[in-house]
């Protein structure tokens, strides 16, 4: 199949793993690998506006990466403080919509303030969202949006017996978009790493050992075949999904 005759997924998000190794492999300091990780984020970036995917989340730090040695994470934030400032003009010639998922209040002030210049002069960007999970983990963020609700039924503003998915969902970080169709995680891992835990629910799940570095256009169009290979049932029989076509 061509890959201009593939369903695109509306949203990908990409657990991207393996950086270090690929650092290592190549007798080198993980650093590297985040600095070749960065390229490839350049690539993903670029292919998935120009096949037409509406939203990409890429992980790019965790709440639990700030375990990870002083020199990586000052080196990651740096990284990221490089890329968002290199990539305004590309973001804006191509349409794209930054948005950071996760408490970017903990994030260092520098990387904080054009994170968010960033976000505001890409507002009005409606080729495609760019979600960067930044300072992200999905159980503090579900636990963030039943404390909301909880507040709303304290102050009277909600019953609990009323709370809906869609209360819940408005209080997510990646409201109001769609929840992801495929996730990819590069570097071997099969696991989603308290990645999006709600919004994964019926998301199809590619796992490839490509590491992060290597993963390009090519990779990426390989996962949306994959993804196109798969009958998405959302609780159905398959032959009911065949009578009404793919939801
Ligand atoms: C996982 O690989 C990768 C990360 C924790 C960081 C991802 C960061 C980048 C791709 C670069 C910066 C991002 C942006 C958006 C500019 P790992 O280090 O866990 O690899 P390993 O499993 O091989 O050790």
């Amino acid at each position: 199949m061509d890959s201009k005759e593939l369903v695109i997924p509306s949203h990908i998000a990409i657990i991207m793993d393996g950086n270090g190794r690929w650092a290592t492999e190549r007798g080198q300091l993980r650093l590297f690998g985040h600095r070749a990780g960065v390229k490839a984020v350049q690539t993903i970036v670029e292919a998935a506006r120009s096949l037409g995917v509406r939203h990409l989340t890429l992980y790019a730090f965790s709440t639990e990466n700030w375990q990870r040695p002083a020199s990586e994470v000052s080196g990651l934030m740096a990284l990221l403080q490089n890329y968002l400032k290199s990539e305004l003009q590309r973001m804006l010639r191509n349409e794209i919509r930054l948005h950071c998922l996760g408490d970017a209040e903990q994030l260092p002030k520098d990387v904080r303030v054009i994170l968010e210049e960033t976000m505001a002069k890409t507002a009005h960007c409606t080729g495609m969202n760019l979600n960067l999970a930044l300072n992200y983990g999905s159980r503090a963020e579900i636990l963030r949006a039943v404390q909301t609700l909880a507040r709303a039924c304290e102050e009277k503003s909600l019953h609990w017996a009323d709370i809906e998915e869609a209360h819940f969902v408005r209080e997510l970080y990646s409201a109001p978009q769609p929840d992801p169709d495929l996730l990819i995680r590069t570097g071997g891992e099969c696991r989603l790493s308290n990645f999006l835990l709600w919004q994964l629910s019926y998301a199809e799940l590619y796992f490839t050992e490509v590491k992060w570095p290597d993963f390009g256009r090519d990779e990426l169009i390989e996962a949306i075949r994959a993804y196109n290979a798969r009958q998405r049932r959302f609780g159905r029989t398959g032959e009911q999904v065949q009578a009404g076509g793919q939801a």
